[in-house]
């Protein structure tokens, strides 16, 4: 009786999505939440981990150059968005993409001479972006306002305001509480024809 007893409990732990050393060399990403304490959501995979703590969405990459994190400013209907990247050159991150690039709207800039330029696009392609003012002329414009850029010891900075609520084809719904696709990306210099040294992306909910 013991032993059946014990084989039961042995089947129940193997079947039950906590067995232990299950999740351990997935790549694909872990997600919890817990509710009642500090951290109510966390996401990782092979690229890097995100957080919510104090409706603060923070991921950072494994390689330790590129960090981004998200939060609302309610009363005006804004996502905040900080990107930080070990780089001279452009920044970037995406929301939505499906496969590779595609169909993400990406946000990407510099800060040369100490001015800043950031630019609105959309993943038309698996590698391919584009203005999306170039896509639809009726989109809405200024959507962008850029609060903080600089350019210091080799890590570039940008913290930027992007209105929540944007209406039209190449904008992503990221209202408080969506889960979506993340990603981010690095460039060597200001060029933004020229491809990324660092990317990820991963899976993540809004703050
Ligand atoms: C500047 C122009 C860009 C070019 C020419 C470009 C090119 C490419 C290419 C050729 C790939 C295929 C895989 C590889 O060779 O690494 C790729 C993958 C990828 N790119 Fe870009 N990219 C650009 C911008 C961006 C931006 C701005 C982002 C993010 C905001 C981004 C995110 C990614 C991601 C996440 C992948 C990996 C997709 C996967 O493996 O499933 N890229 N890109």
């Amino acid at each position: 009786m013991r032993a059946l007893f014990l084989i039961f409990t042995f089947c129940l732990g193997i079947l039950s999505p906590g067995f232990a050393g299950q999740e351990k060399d997935r790549e694909v990403s872990v997600l919890s939440e817990s509710v009642g304490t500090v951290v109510t959501f966390k996401a990782k995979n092979k690229t890097g981990q995100y957080i919510i703590e104090n409706k603060k969405g923070v991921y950072k990459n494994k390689s330790g150059d590129f960090q981004m994190s998200i939060q609302y400013d309610e009363k005006k209907d804004l996502c905040i968005i900080e990107v930080k990247g070990k780089t001279e050159g452009w920044v970037a991150v995406g929301f939505g993409q499906t496969k590779m690039m595609k169909d993400a709207e990406i946000i990407i800039g510099y800060v040369k001479e100490g001015k800043p330029a950031l630019f609105h696009h959309y993943a038309t392609g698996w590698v391919k972006h584009e203005p999306i003012e170039k896509l639809d002329k009726n989109a809405q414009k200024d959507t962008l306002k850029v609060i903080k850029a600089e350019e210091k010891d080799g890590w570039t900075t940008i913290t930027f305001s992007r209105p929540v609520g944007l209406k039209g084809d190449y904008f992503k719904d990221l209202r408080s509480g969506k889960m979506i696709n993340f990603m981010y990306s690095l460039g060597k210099d200001d060029s933004l024809m020229k491809k990324h040294f660092r990317r990820g992306e991963i899976k993540i909910k809004l703050p």
